[in-house]
């Protein structure tokens, strides 16, 4: 596992916009804790295309996208209000060339996305395994598959996705964030 990874984070001020934003809104947009680590990851690898699950207010999808410069990120939010704020922190970003925020449900709009990434990144809810199957299908060989939040996921679907990841001959553990909440592999 890779720890040693540049840790300072990219877009601090939107982090603290998220929290500030969920307070008042009270809804369910918890920000990522480690942007700067998800950043690395992304530096790490340089994939050229990235996917995100989660979007929020765009702090995650704008990480991604300054870690690999030649990166295009879609990303996918369900609620009609994050979507407006987070294109409009993305254009402040100087990054709405790079980042396309999909409106809907994961479920519904996944299915309308074509081709592969390099690079899928969970951060919404509790992952499901049916979820992240689905994810998982787009990556090819080498790809990286990021997530989040994997401590709210069903205790059922919590060891399926463990005995999934365990196949060493199918994944490779890369790195661990916010104290394990968070883990990337690569795929075989
Ligand atoms: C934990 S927050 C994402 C935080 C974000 N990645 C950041 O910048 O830190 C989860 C987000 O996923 C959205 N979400 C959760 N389940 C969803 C679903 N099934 N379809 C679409 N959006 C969903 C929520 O509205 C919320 O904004």
């Amino acid at each position: 596992m890779n720890n040693n990874r540049e840790t300072s984070d990219p877009h601090p001020m939107l982090q603290a916009a998220t929290r500030v934003h969920r307070r008042e809104h009270g809804c369910g947009a918890y920000t990522f804790e480690d942007g700067g680590g998800l950043a690395a990851i992304s530096r790490t690898f340089q994939p050229a295309r990235i996917l995100e699950l989660g979007t929020a207010l765009g702090y995650t999808a704008c990480c991604l996208a300054s870690g690999a410069p030649g990166a295009l990120v879609d990303t996918i939010e369900g609620d009609p209000e994050h979507v407006d704020i987070a294109r409009r922190n993305i254009a402040h970003a100087n990054l709405s060339d790079r980042i396309t925020v999909h409106l809907g449900d994961f479920a519904r709009v996944l299915p309308t996305l074509g081709g592969t990434y390099d690079l899928a990144f969970f951060d919404g809810f509790a992952p499901t395994l049916e979820l992240l199957r689905s994810l998982t299908a787009l990556l090819p060989a080498g790809g990286v598959f990021v997530c989040a939040n994997l401590d709210l996921a069903s205790p059922q679907d919590s060891r399926r996705m463990k005995s999934l990841f365990a196949d060493v001959s199918a994944w490779r553990l890369h790195a661990s964030l916010e104290g394990g909440g968070t883990t990337a592999w690569v795929k075989h």
